[in-house]
């Protein structure tokens, strides 16, 4: 899709659709020009009636009156709560609409007199509408109709273009997340993902590395191999490297990619099973994340790594009461081996501190049924070991609108990893504190290096039965690339 700023009069535009934003209680929509009475008259009638509630939808025909076919109200709430949530929300709406009434161009009116600073504005707008428009269609007959054009209406161009083509990148970036997350499991095997990484890294002139079975195990990548050992789709590493900066350490991404979790011989029950497909989600928002920092040549070093596994019950399996060695030296005692994900990021963790001496080192992963209890499916939980870096997540989460809450992490929840029979264990102790006690086992490869993990178990995608926003369609949700793509420009 089309999306371009530019400087012309509303009242001029030749559009299918001309949309406004309107506060709560206000008279009329923000930027509104002066315009035939009839219009403004009509205009004033559907303000008063959708109150300009937050979300409300109004549609004008003009009668040839303007040279815009319809003007659209679009409700934005209180003056006061107005923010870059609100609006991202409004303008996926808007997008929804204009494709349920098969138009293919629109024009959105964004005045200088306007709550919101014009650049995050437009950052807002485009988000909003970019990311509610995805839809995984890749196996269906029919597919959803594309909007071709969005012009959006300011008062000077020159400076808001370069903001408008960031927010598409990012956008795509996510969406690219998206549609290898929503992908099924018989299609999307650890193979596959490392497909992925490869053609990405060939496009965007990214330095790529796989590490195959043998290869882990003679490295002894004990907790990948481990994990992976019960299906006949290998275990691959995948690590993806972008150099923006010379003589800088980097900032290391780790993303869970799980392509499906059974739970292995500690097997799942059937209901929902199917959605474990989404339990790579971390290592695709990862995969996102390299995609969007290589085309917006951001100033810094990233190194991205996935580790790759399917959790299959079989006769090969690792099984409950099993000892291995984890990359980083520890020994672990697998008490469930449904809790797989943190087996395989302590090892690509402990890799890439060795390997890389990051600055910061940040995890994506659809950790623990716990953390959906504790925060529900909007909010994912936030584990760190350094202040620093918890200010900037919090920043960060706060302009993105892609919420976290950090949870604490004491030496009492390390005590609750430790095992009789070896270093640690994979469970903690009952099923108390489930998030944290995952994030401590974490945090035993992680040491001192400053390090944020994300348990997206909540966020990573639409949870059936859960509420979706208009600009996170059903599926997965790209969580996690907006919010890193902030934290590495600021
Ligand atoms: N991938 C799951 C966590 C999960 C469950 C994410 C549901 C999203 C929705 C993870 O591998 C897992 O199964 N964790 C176990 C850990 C337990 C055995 C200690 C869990 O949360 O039940
Ligand atoms: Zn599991
Ligand atoms: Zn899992």
């Amino acid at each position: 899709m089309m999306i371009n700023a530019e400087k012309t009069q509303p009242l001029k535009k030749k559009t299918k659709a001309l949309c406004f934003f309107v506060a709560e209680k206000s008279e009329e929509p923000f930027g509104l020009p002066k315009i035939d009475s009839k219009l403004l008259a009509a205009i004033k009638q559907s303000v008063k009636e959708t109150k300009g509630k937050r979300g409300s939808l109004y549609i004008i025909h003009t009668h040839g009156l303007i040279p815009a076919e319809k003007i659209v109200l679009v409700g934005l709430g209180q003056t006061h709560k107005i923010n870059h949530e609100a609006l991202r929300a409004s303008s996926g709406k808007i997008a929804k609409k204009i494709t349920e009434l098969e138009i293919r161009e629109f024009s959105i009116v964004l005045p200088d007199k306007f709550p919101l600073k014009t650049d995050s504005a437009i950052n807002a707008i485009v988000e909003g509408v970019s990311l509610s428009l995805y839809s995984f269609d890749k196996h269906k007959k029919e597919k959803n109709p594309v909007l071709q054009n969005l012009s959006i209406l300011v008062s000077d161009e020159v400076k808001i273009s370069h903001h408008v083509s960031k927010a598409k990148t990012v956008s795509e970036s996510v969406n690219f997340a998206r549609s290898i997350a929503n992908l099924p499991p018989n299609e999307c095997v650890p193979a596959h993902m490392a497909e992925f990484a490869k053609s990405l890294a060939a496009k965007n002139k990214l330095k790529c590395t796989i590490l195959s079975k043998n290869e882990l195990r003679q490295k002894g990548f004990g907790g990948i191999t481990a994990v992976g050992q019960g299906s006949k789709n290998e275990p691959k590493l995948i690590i993806l490297e972008y150099n923006g900066k010379k003589d800088e350490s980097p900032t290391v991404l780790v993303g869970k990619a799980v392509t499906f979790d059974t739970g292995g011989i500690s097997i799942k029950p059937a209901e929902k099973m199917d959605e474990m497909k989404f339990d790579k989600c971390g290592g695709c928002t990862v995969l996102g994340i390299m995609k969007a920092v290589s085309e917006l040549k951001l100033p810094v070093n990233i190194v991205g790594i996935i580790p790759s596994v399917e959790n299959m019950p079989s006769g090969e399996s690792y099984r409950p009461g099993d000892i291995i060695k984890l990359y980083g030296g520890s020994t672990a005692e697998i008490h469930n081996t449904d809790a797989e994900g943190r087996l395989i990021l302590s090892d690509a963790l402990s890799y890439g501190i060795k390997t890389y001496k990051p600055k910061a080192i940040l995890d994506f992963a659809t950790l623990t049924g716990a953390c959906i209890v504790a925060l529900g499916a909007n909010v994912a939980g936030f584990v760190s070991n350094n202040n620093n870096v918890v200010n900037k997540v919090k920043r960060s989460s706060d302009r993105t609108g892609e919420e976290v809450w950090q949870l604490p992490l004491n030496d009492d929840y390390m005590d609750m990893i430790k095992s009789d029979n070896a270093d640690i264990k994979n469970v903690g102790t009952g099923r108390a504190a489930g998030a944290i006690t995952a994030a401590a086992f974490l945090a035993n490869a992680v040491g001192t290096v400053p390090w944020a993990h994300f348990d997206i178990a909540g966020t990573a995608w639409i949870q059936t039965g859960s509420k979706e926003k208009s600009y996170n369609p059903k599926g997965a949700t790209g969580f996690g690339v907006r919010l890193v793509i902030d934290y590495l420009s600021s």
